[in-house]
């Protein structure tokens, strides 16, 4: 579906680890032509960069070059979701210097005329006046399972318990950290992806994001 060149859409989506919100968040992108950024490919990514860089004299210094000119060939490296680096990465999400400095690279982004962003802080402080909000939840075993699932295929050792205990450790953190912790933001629809399959969920965020055109472009378009 093409938007017509006038048309300007921001919609922010959150949700905690494994909610749905990246498949979500990926399907609207496709079906109405809208970029998309998983901003936690952010945080990985200086995870990663941290664990594997030797020798690193200052920390800030580090920091502040890794941040500043980040590729998209830096977000697409697989190895961003190893285990290692995906526990890691709810640890340096929680400081705020490091926050603030993948802000710019999210604002940027947000100024581009089709959007979607998910993450965890979106529709709460990296673009709260998105033009619609979405909060993806699922109940902790549902998600267990999917991730569970997923991971089974590359790692025959790894155990259901443990993948729901990591799950539940990295939503606690992101939860409970004091600078952009995971809430649903003010005006946000809350999504259960439990209850639907992709395809009745894409019916029904194609309403929401359909009725916010029409409201926006009533007549104009
Ligand atoms: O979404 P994803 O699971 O890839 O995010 C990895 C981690 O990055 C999260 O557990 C969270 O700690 C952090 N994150 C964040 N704020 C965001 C996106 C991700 O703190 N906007």
């Amino acid at each position: 579906m093409k938007l017509n060149k006038k048309i300007r859409l921001l919609i922010a989506a959150d949700g905690s680890a494994g909610s749905g919100k990246t498949t979500a968040s990926k399907l609207i992108a496709k079906k109405y032509g809208l970029k998309f950024l998983s901003s936690g490919l952010l945080y990985r990514f200086v995870a990663y960069k941290l664990l594997t860089s030797k020798n690193v004299k200052s920390k800030n210094l580090f920091l502040k070059k890794i941040t500043k000119k980040i590729s998209s060939k830096d977000l697409k490296n697989k190895y961003l979701f190893s285990p290692k680096v995906t526990k890691y990465t709810s640890k340096i999400a929680k400081i705020k210097k490091i926050r603030n400095l993948l802000k710019n690279y999210q604002k940027k982004f947000a100024k581009k005329k089709l959007v979607i962003i998910e993450g965890r802080d979106i529709g709460t402080v990296i673009i709260p006046k998105a033009d619609i909000k979405l909060f993806f939840k699922c109940p902790l075993d549902v998600t267990a399972l999917r991730r569970f699932k997923e991971y089974r295929k590359i790692n025959k050792k790894i155990s259901f318990s443990d993948v729901k205990k990591a799950i539940r450790l990295r939503n606690s953190i992101d939860t409970k950290r004091k600078f952009s912790p995971l809430r649903v933001a003010k005006g946000a629809v809350v999504f259960d992806t439990s209850k639907v399959n992709k395809k009745q969920m894409l019916i029904q965020l194609s309403k929401i994001v359909d009725d916010k055109l029409k409201e926006k472009y009533a007549g104009s378009i």
